[in-house]
């Protein structure tokens, strides 16, 4: 597929059920797959290629990105660059503007990514992942929280 304007996106919200590519892509990418997703969140989809998976937190502005895959036969190709902006463009447009993910410190390909997409690390938890890997921490958008809820 070229990967243009015309790429389509389609967002699936809570209850919605999920696709059974959707699955396997999961399972490819992740080694595990998650259920539809709950009432806090939302899945973006270019249909049978690549999704995006976030919690929504409108209350106060703040979205967690928690899982991209594209289809490995479809990478290298800007797909996830583009599935990745218009997600953070549909999350703007409802008021959504500090971004939050990790992400594991060898996976260069999701880390450029997310820097292309204006990113930008902002910490590191130690030993994260089971196997012991530290996550880094990425943002988007200026976070500075209320002095007041640090009191
Ligand atoms: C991370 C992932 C979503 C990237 O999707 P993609 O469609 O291949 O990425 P794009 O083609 O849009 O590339 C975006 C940027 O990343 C770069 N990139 C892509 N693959 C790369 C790689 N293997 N190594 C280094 N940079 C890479 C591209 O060059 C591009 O940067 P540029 O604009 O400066 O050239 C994809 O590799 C994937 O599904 N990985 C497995 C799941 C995963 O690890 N998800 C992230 C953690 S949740």
């Amino acid at each position: 597929m070229r990967v243009g304007p015309e790429t389509p996106i389609q967002r699936l919200a809570a209850g919605e059920p999920l696709p059974d590519w959707v699955t396997r892509l999961d399972r490819t990418a992740f080694g595990s797959a998650w259920k539809a997703p709950a009432y806090h969140e939302a899945l973006w989809l270019v249909p049978e290629r690549a999704f995006a998976r976030w919690t929504l937190i409108p209350a106060t502005g703040e979205a967690e990105l928690l899982r991209i895959a594209v289809d490995p036969a479809h990478r290298g190709s800007g797909l996830g660059r583009t599935l990745l902006e218009a997600c953070q463009r549909d999350l703007a447009g409802a008021g959504l503007i500090h971004l939050f993910l990790e992400v594991r410190v060898s996976n260069a390909a999701a880390i450029q990514l997310y820097r292309v997409c204006g990113w930008k690390p902002c910490g590191r938890r130690s030993r994260y992942y089971p196997d012991g890997e530290d996550a880094a921490l990425y943002q988007r958008g200026d976070y500075s929280p209320d002095p007041a809820v640090l009191e």
